[in-house]
């Protein structure tokens, strides 16, 4: 129960529902005459990677299936370093896989040494040569990849590790599910020489795969996402089957608030879970962080006003977070804000030429900031009109806007 944490994805033995989700990414994942991708997209927060290491989790079990998960987001640095951690996550999952199988508790030196010597094969009849690995004095296996330092090949590299999985594959008869979260992050390897066209080259690895790997990628940035898994333009993402993480139903809310409060041994009086959902809706960490700050017989509203208001508040800091995130480096940083505010302040959104109107900028100007505001999910538009997509940050930026009258 103490793992019941706020912030970090659930713990496989302590996720709420997502049965319906798991059960089809299990089937999609376990299936070795369709060799399927799947796209898993949903909103920040609303509880992608708790989904994704319990699928992991459950992929664990299965023999012959090697599941291995790698946050795209979290490992980002240069290529180099980005490309060894990919290539040791690999190594991780399949040496635990292969040890697992192996009566011996503890994984002597000799096993290792077979296991790198499969290792080392398997990329030789498969003609990897940037790719090796080596045992550390500790006895792990690690990979070792050959850059030109004056010149490196990234494109190369790119290709020969996700093509150690088919040669591993290969070599164990196993299957390969490759979780990678924050999958949009690619992106920030476009500015190096060789990885500007990473997408392509992504696709190039799916098409090449073999039968043996599926792919899953995942990501919160649900506009830009869907944009580029619909657009004809990317044949990558024709493979690519979307799966959409949604905000949890009213009894499943309800059970995470109340099991979230009585983990920290706080019974809550018989309404308070339902005015919770009804004041944040089924976003997991919102409910969560609306559990963490209430306090018996204190009014759940109030409670959801403090925490979206007062400098510490934790739903401020996350509001203020993601507006700098999405705002905060673009060209134009106030004027959006202030189309956020106008939006914010209206009953049913605006529509362009209201939004002209409001913040006085030319409706010929205002396509720019509007898509802006779109690919990062602020905004939504619904028939004509534009609104703000989460009630949170709308609840958020009609108490500041209700400030600066
Ligand atoms: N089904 C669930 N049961 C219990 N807790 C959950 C569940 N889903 C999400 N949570 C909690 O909600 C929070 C957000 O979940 P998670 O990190 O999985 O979401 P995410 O969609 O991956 O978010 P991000 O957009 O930040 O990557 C975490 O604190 C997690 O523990
Ligand atoms: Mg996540």
């Amino acid at each position: 129960m103490a793992k019941f944490k706020i912030g970090s994805p659930s713990s496989p033995k302590e996720l709420i529902d997502r049965k319906e989700e798991l059960a089809d990414l299990l089937t999609k994942m376990k299936s070795r005459s369709i060799n399927y991708n799947v796209a898993v997209i949903g909103y920040r927060r609303i509880g992608k990677t708790s989904i994704l290491v319990k699928l992991q989790d459950l992929l664990e079990k299965e023999e012959k299936i090697i599941p291995i998960y790698f946050d795209v987001q979290k490992n980002m640095t240069e290529p180099k370093i980005f490309f060894t951690r990919l290539q040791k996550t690999i190594f991780d999952s399949y040496i635990q896989k292969l040890s697992g199988t192996q009566k011996a508790k503890t994984v002597t030196t000799k096993i290792m040494g077979e296991v790198l010597s499969k290792l080392l094969d398997a990329f030789k009849s498969k003609k990897i040569t940037s790719i090796s690995a080596q045992i550390t004095a500790e006895g792990a296996i690690i990979p070792k990849i050959d850059f030109d330092e004056k010149k490196p090949d990234y494109t190369n590299i790119f290709y020969s590790v996700f093509k150690t999985l088919k040669a591993l594959s290969e070599e164990g008869d196993v299957k390969f599910v490759v979780i990678l979260d924050e999958f949009q992050d690619f992106t920030n390897l476009t500015r190096y020489e060789g990885l500007k066209d990473i997408f392509n080259l992504f696709r190039a690895v799916v098409q090449e795969r073999g039968d043996n790997v599926s792919f899953i990628i995942s990501g919160s940035r649900v506009h830009m996402l869907n944009k580029i898994l619909d657009s004809g333009k990317s044949p990558l993402f024709t493979h690519f089957e979307k799966i959409i993480i949604h905000e949890m139903n009213k009894k499943f809310s309800i059970e995470l608030f109340t099991k979230y409060l009585s983990a920290k041994k706080i019974n809550v009086e018989e309404d308070i879970p339902e005015k919770a959902f009804e004041l944040v809706g089924g976003n997991p960490f919102y409910l969560m962080a609306l559990a963490e700050a209430w306090k018996p017989k204190k009014d759940i509203k109030e409670t959801y006003h403090d925490i979206l208001t007062s400098p510490l508040g934790s739903l401020k800091n996350y509001v203020d977070y993601i507006l700098s995130e999405d705002l905060g480096n673009v060209k134009g940083g106030t004027i959006l804000k202030t189309i956020l505010r106008a939006l914010a302040i209206s009953e049913e959104g605006l529509s362009y030429s209201e939004i002209s109107h409001a913040i006085g900028v030319p409706m010929t100007k205002l396509s720019f900031y509007m898509s802006n505001l779109q690919n990062s999910d602020l905004i939504e538009q619904v028939e004509k009109r534009f609104k703000i997509r989460d009630n949170i940050v709308r609840d958020y930026l009609e108490i500041e806007a209700k400030e600066l009258e």
